[in-house]
């Protein structure tokens, strides 16, 4: 008896997290005008939902039921990165096909958590799962790495050694749950600004490597080795341009976290706790500053994945 082929299912739901950066280790720039990176990125349990279906013709829709998250500024035509990771796979496959994507937003818009990476990620396997195209890993992760130096990550998710100019990605071991208060920001900092302010303020390094006793504080996974562990280069550029983040920052640590953050290149800024019970005190007392626009996450989480198939 030969059984029936299963059909396309209608539509498939792809979950992708925020990430943060424990170390971002930048060089001068390079002559594509990219810098070049050593950095640990983590993904956190802040996520973005993907749901593709398959259309006439290509369109994105962003919805949040999320307080946190102002959708004010995604686009929601065909410069979304969602509708270009789409073309950009059946372009790959030579196909004819479209899609309508839904992206439930969880990650804060441009705050330097790679919301956008996380939907480019989401939307590239949730269209592969669709339409049994089978692409290797190895070609999704070359199509990420030509929509953006985050996407790869998003797709490899947990904690992992960034480089090149942050798209290429290999796991690290890391036995941790890492909890962070994550400080949103409502004004926001474009990525491209802050790295001018980074070249403008000389503040390339000789040293951007990862030194080994990194590498060992998250094999042993003390949260108390939290504050040596990160290093963020934008950091002090971010905060030439923006003295109400250095602000935020050294609130974070008066309201007791073990070290304060700026992620990625902001304007979100993370506060590091020891245990989930520590992060809400942290989140209380950020509070009475009147800091409201505040959530809790851990890391690591996964990467990508599929979380329905209908
Ligand atoms: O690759 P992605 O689209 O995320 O980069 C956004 C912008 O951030 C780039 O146009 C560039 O200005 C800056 N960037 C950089 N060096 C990197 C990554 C990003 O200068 N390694």
């Amino acid at each position: 008896m030969s059984a029936e082929p299963l059909p396309d299912p209608l539509s498939v739901t792809v979950r992708a997290p925020a990430k943060i950066n424990l170390f971002l280790g930048v060089g001068r720039a390079r002559p594509d005008g990219f810098h070049p990176l050593e950095t640990l990125y983590q993904a956190v349990s802040l996520y973005d939902d993907v749901t593709v279906t398959s259309a006439d013709e290509w369109s994105v829709r962003t919805v949040s039921d999320d307080p946190h998250v102002d959708l004010a500024g995604v686009p929601e035509d065909e410069d979304n990165i969602a509708v270009r990771a789409g073309k950009a796979l059946v372009t790959h496959h030579g196909v004819d096909r479209a899609a309508a994507i839904e992206i439930r937003k969880g990650i804060p818009v441009a705050g330097g958590m790679a919301g956008g990476s996380a939907d480019a990620a989401a939307t590239l396997l949730a269209l592969d799962r669709l339409w049994n195209l089978q692409t290797s890993d190895e070609d999704l992760l070359a199509l990420a790495a030509g929509l953006g130096s985050d996407v790869p990550f998003a797709l490899v998710g947990g904690t992992a050694h960034g480089t090149g100019r942050g798209e290429v990605v290999t796991p690290v071991e890391d036995n941790g749950t890492w909890w962070w208060v994550v400080v949103f920001n409502e004004i926001g900092l474009p990525t491209p600004t802050v790295y001018a302010a980074f070249d403008v303020g000389e503040y390339a390094e000789d040293e951007i490597g990862i030194d080994e006793p990194r590498y060992k504080m998250l094999r042993e996974a003390d949260p108390d080795t939290m504050a040596l562990l990160v290093r963020n280069d934008l950091e002090d550029p971010a905060f030439d341009l923006r003295k109400d983040l250095e602000r935020t920052a050294e609130q974070i640590l008066t309201c007791g976290a073990t070290t304060a953050l700026l992620s990625g290149s902001g304007p979100t800024l993370l506060g590091a706790a020891r245990d989930a019970a520590h992060a809400r005190e942290i989140v209380a007392r950020l509070a009475e500053l009147g800091h409201e626009n505040v959530m809790v996450a851990n890391g690591p989480v996964a990467g990508a994945h599929v979380v329905s198939y209908n």
